[in-house]
Formats: C-alpha cells, structure tokens, sequence
C-alpha cells in the first residue's frame, strides 16, 4: 500500500508503517480460512468465506490493529497473544464497513479501490459476510487462551475479550451507526450533542479496542489503560472528522472510496454542522490533546506517537 499521508519525503518512518502495516496484513490473512479448506460439506459455504476474504484482503490501512500492537509492544507484552486481537478487531472493523456500504445503510459501490462487498456478491450474501467477520472474530478472539501461559494471562484474555465485545456493540460501533442512520432520517433534530455521539461510537470506540487490548494484554498500568482511552476517544473523534473532510475535498481515487457520499445520504457531518475550516482545527486540537496525554504515559512509543501526528494530515 502506498505511504497514505501526505509527507514529502518518504522516510523511515514511512518504511516502517509500510512493513508494519504488511505485519498486521499478514496476521489477519493467516485467520481467515481459505474457501478451499473447507472440507466436506462444509465447502457448502465457501462463497460467503470467499466474500469475507473479498473484503478483508483489499487493502486498508490496518489502523485498529497496528494501535494494538504498538500498545501491546510499548507495554512489553507478548505480541503473540495480541496477535488474535489484532486479527479479531480487524475482522469487526471489516464487518462493520461491509454492512455499512449496503444499499440500506449507506448505499456505496466503492471501497478501498474495488467495488463494495454488496455489489461483488449481492445484498443478501454482504449480509452474510459481515455476520460470518462479525462471529469469526470472537472465534478467532477466543483462541488466544491456547496460548496463555498462567493464570494471569487467561484473566487479561477475558479483559480483552469484554472490551472488544462492547465496544463493537450497542455500548459502542452498533449504538454509533444506529444513531447515524436515525439522523439521515431527522438531519433537523440532529445537534451538536448528537453528532459528537455518532463520531465517539461508531468510530472511537473500535480505535479505543486497538489502544486498550493491547495495553490490557500487556498488562500495562491501570492508570495508563484509562488514560490509553481518552486518548483513543481523542484520534477517534479527530478521526471520524477527518474522515467528514476528506467525503468532501478528498480524492476518490486515492481514497478508495467515494467523494460526495454524505451529501447524497443527507448525513449531518461534522462538515455541515461546523464548516471545512473549524473541523480541520478541531483535528488538531484533537489530536494535540491526545498527544499531550500519550506523552504523559509512564512509557513512550515512537512510532505510535509519530503516527499519531500524521493522522492528522492523511489523505486517505
Ligand atoms: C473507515 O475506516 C471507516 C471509518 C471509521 C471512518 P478506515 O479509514 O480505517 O478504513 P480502512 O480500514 O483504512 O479501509
Ligand atoms: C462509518 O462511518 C463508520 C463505521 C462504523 C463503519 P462512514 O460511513 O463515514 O465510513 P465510510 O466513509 O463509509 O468509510
Ligand atoms: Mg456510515
Ligand atoms: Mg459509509
Ligand atoms: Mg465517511
């Protein structure tokens, strides 16, 4: 994948998101059971493991994961128990856009470069494929307790294992899109009060999984998990505005995805409500913020920090 954001020279931090990025590819592709693995009459289902890989392994940035690893890593924790996690959030993340893209929600053909799941393989096996990422991420989740050491690690899994669980549901990702889709329906009812609610939940929440597993796996102090939140609710929120701007003046080329979706959706973004102007400040405030209490934590990382910082100028 190409260096994302926006930086004139290609340096070394651009070489190492690119293997890291490749890493987390990699951690996810080797979960994902190959159609033809399926045995018996299990091959009964292989095209909705083909459309799971379809949308899984066109590419993305692999943000969610690589958070959770870098947390994981800055805390010394085992990468190889965050390995699961990593594949599990990103599984979650990838149901959650195939879901979101269909005709009923937010009616897009084009995704990371290539025509949405729904279009590929029809509305109902879309359906399917995000219900089969949905359920294959606990599954996947779950196998991280083989690989638990003692009794101390099986406990962190649990931890780990509840905070994914919520944060992609009706407390987090599932609560935020509900909110999004009743606001097309009233875009005058919908206040200030409710858009920041749409952006925590929907989006802040599955990048608040990758900051806070990772830190939980590794067994990070609690003080430092708590304030891994806040600054993941901050790059969550600066996120989703940023996604706003870029369904604006961002390219579709490069993007991925459609420009112009929101509008023709009728959504409240955080571009209709403030302005162009005010939302790119208020990634910066945002992401400042964040980076203000990353540098407070008792540990530093970075390259996370780095990452942090180029989120805010990216372009895809
Ligand atoms: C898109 O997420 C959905 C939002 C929360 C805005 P990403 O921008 O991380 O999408 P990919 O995974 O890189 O395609
Ligand atoms: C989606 O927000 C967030 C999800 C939980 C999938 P958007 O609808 O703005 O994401 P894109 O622009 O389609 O990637
Ligand atoms: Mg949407
Ligand atoms: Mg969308
Ligand atoms: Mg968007």
């Amino acid at each position: 994948m190409s260096f994302p954001y926006n930086s004139s020279e290609y340096d070394g931090f651009g070489q190492e998101l690119e293997q890291k990025t490749a890493y987390c590819e990699r951690v996810v592709k080797e979960r994902i059971p190959e159609p033809e693995e399926l045995e018996g009459s299990d091959a009964c289902a292989s095209v909705v493991v083909d459309a799971m890989h379809y949308s899984v392994m066109a590419g993305g940035k692999r943000l969610r994961p690589l958070f959770l690893y870098e947390t994981c890593r800055m805390y010394g924790g085992r990468t190889e128990l965050a390995e699961p996690f990593m594949a599990a959030l990103e599984m979650i993340h990838n149901y959650s856009l195939v879901h979101d893209d269909l005709p009923a929600m937010d009616n897009d053909e084009y995704r990371r470069g290539r025509k949405t799941t729904w279009v590929a393989y029809g509305e109902g096996m879309a359906v399917l494929a995000g219900d089969a990422l949905l359920n294959y991420a606990y599954e996947t989740g779950l196998k991280a307790f083989d690989l638990c050491e003692d009794g101390e690690e099986r406990t962190r899994v649990i931890n780990a294992l509840r905070i994914l669980a919520r944060n992609a549901g009706i407390y987090g990702m599932v609560g935020g899109q509900c909110a999004d889709l009743e606001a097309e329906n009233r875009p005058q009812e919908t206040d200030a009060r409710t858009l920041d609610y749409i952006h925590k939940h929907k989006t802040a929440c599955m990048i608040e999984s990758g900051f806070v597993i990772g830190a939980v796996l590794a067994g990070a102090p609690q003080e430092d998990v708590d304030k891994l939140g806040r600054i993941a609710e901050n790059i969550g929120i600066a996120f989703q505005i940023k996604d706003d701007i870029l369904d604006v003046i961002g390219d579709s080329e490069e993007l991925g995805k459609p420009v112009g979706s929101d509008e023709e959706e009728g959504k409240v973004t955080y571009v209709t409500m403030y302005g162009l102007e005010k939302a790119a400040e208020d990634v910066r405030d945002l992401s400042e913020e964040a980076l203000s209490l990353f540098d407070s934590l008792s540990v530093q990382n970075g390259f996370l920090r780095e990452l942090i910082v180029k989120l805010i100028s990216r372009t895809k």
